[in-house]
Parts: structure tokens; C-alpha cells; sequence
């Protein structure tokens, strides 16, 4: 994760949200693990457990010998201090966990981060060195309003306000359609791709075209193993964020698998 994106190999993460306890986890952590060992040449594969089983999947799969890139699906803004329930970068560095989620729609929209507070997470965590995939989306009613880009581009220079051109290697983004998340409802391959074409644009202007065309851009929301080839087909999907899917070992690597031969 933290090494260099170009030339865009697919990365494929698994987001586990607030599912699993701690056998499961080491569990599953250890199936994923194994199962995509043989595609790591083409596929870069990562999952984000709850924050309270991560030291134990880091060990866990140090001990194993498998490898297998781990992040936080969340991460403070601030170095340390009075912030209850707060888990800060240095924190995570300390565990070995590489990377971390910003801006995730679940806490977004239910949790209520405004597009300032993930920026400041976003550039906290590239800053000291720590990988993270950005998450843009828009909600059903501005995508119905026809703001699917605009939602998207705003979300992306407040989450990217804070970031230097160094950090960029170290950076995803992932477009998540929120009326996709969880409910089943994939965007079709070409409303993806153009979305995702759309977010690149933002980027270019943003940090330029070379910077842009190494950015890997992951498609999350409903993801599965009977879409994901069609979606990772696309030019500019660079892999997916999966939520659902992810918590079986054997869809998830059905769905490594798929980006892996995508390229
Ligand atoms: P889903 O979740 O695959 O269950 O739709 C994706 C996500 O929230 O990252």
C-alpha cells in the first residue's frame, strides 16, 4: 500500500465495517491471506478490520508469514489529546497498520463528518507517511438531481485541500455511489467509468496529468463476484472497495481474482 501506485496495479480492499470478532478476523484475515498469495504480482489486496482487532490480524498474519496490506477504516485528525474515542495516525503506525479509509459514506452520512473534517483527516495521515483511500460519492437524490460530479469534485478538493504533491504515491481514491452501498445496486460499468473518468479529471487539475494517470481510482458499492469483471474491465477502475463481499474469504478472492486479470 504504501508503495508507489504507477503503473496503477489493481488494489482490491476489503472494508469490513463493524462485522467480525476477534477469531473471526484472525480467520478471515489468514483465508484472504493464503488465497491470494499467487496473485500478488498482479493484484494488490488489503482489508480494514474493526479498529479493536487490528494489532491482533497484524500479528496474526506476521506470525503466518502470509502477507497481506491491513488499514484502519477510519483515522483522527489530531496527533494526540483530550478526544474520547479518538485513534490517532501515530497509533495505527504503531501496530503496523499502513493505511486508513477517509471519508467513507457510512461516516459521512450517518456519523456526520462535514468534507472539511475528512480533509483534515486525509492530509494528517499522508503527512506522517500513512497510506489512505479517499472516498467520494454522491447520495441518490444528487445523483437524481444530476450533481453526480459536482458532489464528487467537491468532496475531492476539501479531502485533498491538505495534500502535497509528495503524497500522492501513497494516496487512493474510491468512488462509492451512496444509493450503491449495500443495497445491491451496482452502477452500471459505464456510469461508473464515467464517473471515475470525472474524478481523474479532478485530479489532473488538481496535482497535473502525470499525477492523475498514476492515481489509482477503486470503485466501491455492491461490488460482487459476478460484477466485479465488467466494472474492473473499465479503464479508469483500479480495483474496488468491498464491503459485503469481503467478509467470506471466497467471494473476496473470486473478486482479487477478477482485478488481477483485468490488466
Ligand atoms: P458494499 O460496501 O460492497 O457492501 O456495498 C462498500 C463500501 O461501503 O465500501
Amino acid at each position: 500500500m504504501t508503495a508507489s501506485n504507477a503503473p496503477r496495479k489493481p488494489l482490491v480492499v476489503g472494508n469490513w465495517k463493524m462485522n467480525t470478532d476477534r477469531a473471526g478476523a484472525l480467520a478471515l484475515a489468514n483465508e484472504v491471506a493464503q488465497g491470494t498469495t499467487e496473485l500478488r504480482e498482479h493484484v494488490v489486496v488489503g482489508v480494514c478490520p474493526p479498529f479493536v482487532y487490528l494489532d491482533a490480524v497484524v500479528r496474526d498474519l506476521r506470525a503466518s508469514g502470509y502477507k497481506l496490506h491491513v488499514g484502519a477504516q477510519d483515522v483522527s485528525p489530531e496527533p494526540n489529546g483530550a478526544l474520547t474515542g479518538e485513534v490517532s495516525v501515530a497509533m495505527l503506525e504503531d501496530l503496523s497498520v499502513e493505511f486508513s479509509l477517509t471519508g467513507h459514506s457510512e461516516r459521512r452520512h450517518v456519523i456526520g463528518e462535514s468534507d472539511e473534517l475528512v480533509g483534515r483527516k486525509t492530509a494528517a495521515a499522508l503527512s506522517a507517511g500513512h497510506g489512505v483511500i479517499l472516498c467520494v460519492g454522491e447520495t441518490l437524490d444528487q445523483r437524481k438531481a444530476g450533481q453526480t460530479d459536482a458532489v464528487n469534485e467537491r468532496q475531492l478538493r476539501t479531502g485533498l485541500a491538505g495534500v502535497a504533491p509528495e503524497h500522492l504515491p501513497i494516496l487512493s481514491i474510491a468512488y462509492e455511489p451512496v444509493w450503491a452501498i449495500g443495497t445491491g445496486n451496482t452502477a452500471t460499468p459505464q456510469d461508473a467509468q464515467r464517473a471515475h473518468m470525472a474524478v481523474r479529471s479532478v485530479i489532473a487539475d488538481l496535482f497535473g496529468a502525470d499525477a492523475a494517470g498514476q492515481m489509482r481510482i477503486l470503485y466501491g458499492g455492491s461490488v460482487k463476484p459476478d460484477n466485479a469483471r465488467e466494472l474492473f474491465a473499465c479503464p479508469d477502475i483500479d480495483g474496488g472497495l468491498i464491503g459485503g463481499a469481503s467478509l467470506k474469504a471466497a467471494p473476496f478472492i473470486e473478486i482479487a481474482v477478477a482485478a488481477a486479470e483485468s490488466r
